[in-house]
């Protein structure tokens, strides 16, 4: 495995490599979410890259920018247990070298909604920095987690509409035994916290689980279960089609979920079959 740092450093080890190349960005601190994302790259690419960067144009002014996990040293002994070929951990310059960028990525109406209400700007910075890194590495394939399943509809539309050229893939969500969707921002929790936190995935299975009863009783009974919980703070539950429009009569519909557990923003989302 080989580990590179700065943009020229990259260019010359991306230079070596050869056949179908696999692409897995991230922010590091990674956890199984991350390998399972690196692990369907390996099973189908000749070369797996990842990027490992905390990209700040994706975080608000109030967001936990400064806070966030930084844990190259971990990340990279996972790397190499998954069979990475090549982690990129840029500095913010390498990725920004004129110190940011005046063209961006505008997410269109699909940026609107769920987070787009919460984290103003929040897609733009993230797939201003996609497009950078598929633009960088230039991969066939590249893999995103449905545990941020709003990010991967908008990566998916954004490489149909600017015709990137690029396969996006889109990989289950992990999670704990418990039902927690793992997160890089789950060491914020205190035990508490994480305990309250629960109730986020088991919103989301009472909602799957009362599919027969159409949209309304998935609502229903997702809302139900959220309310048992008063001490967290729900930004939103939304039932929506699998493509995040109008709910079909019958059909794949998502679930999705955000709250605010102490400090900590956390957000979950299921498939369902109405
Ligand atoms: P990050 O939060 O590090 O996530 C990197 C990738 O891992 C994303 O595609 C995310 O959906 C996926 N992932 C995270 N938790 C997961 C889980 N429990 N199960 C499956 N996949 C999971 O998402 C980002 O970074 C950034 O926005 C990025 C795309 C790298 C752009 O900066």
């Amino acid at each position: 495995m080989k580990v590179v740092r700065s943009r020229a450093e990259f260019f010359a080890a991306r230079g070596g490599q050869s056949g179908t190349i696999g692409l897995v960005p991230t922010m590091g601190a990674l956890h199984a979410g991350h390998v399972a994302l690196l692990d369907s790259a390996r099973s189908e690419c000749d070369c797996v890259i990842t990027t490992n960067f905390v990209n700040p144009t994706q975080f608000g002014p109030d967001e936990d920018l400064a806070r966030y996990p930084r844990t190259l040293d971990a990340d990279l002994e996972v790397c190499e247990r998954a069979g990475v070929d090549l982690v990129w951990a840029p500095g913010v310059d390498d990725v920004y070298p004129s110190g940011g960028t005046h063209v961006r990525v505008e997410p269109g109406p699909l940026g609107d909604i769920l987070e787009g209400t919460v984290r103003p700007g929040h897609f733009t910075g993230v797939l201003t920095v996609v497009a950078k890194f598929l633009n960088l590495v230039r991969p066939g394939r590249a893999y995103f987690g449905e545990k941020d399943y709003q990010q991967l509809a908008l990566i998916r539309q954004m490489t149909e509409d600017l015709e990137l050229g690029v396969a996006i893939v889109g990989v289950d969500t992990v999670r704990e035994p418990d039902g927690l969707a793992l997160s890089s921002r789950n060491v914020y929790l205190s035990p508490d916290e994480r305990a309250r936190a629960l109730v986020l995935s088991r919103a989301l299975g009472a909602g799957q689980a009362a599919a027969g009863e159409g949209a309304i009783g998935v609502i229903t009974a997702a809302t139900a279960v959220l309310a048992s919980q008063p001490d967290i703070s729900v930004d939103y539950l939304e039932l929506r089609g699998a493509d995040l429009g109008e709910i079909p009569v019958h059909g794949a519909c998502r679930l999705l979920v955000a709250a605010r557990v102490g400090a900590t923003r956390l957000i979950d989302n299921v498939g369902v079959d109405l």
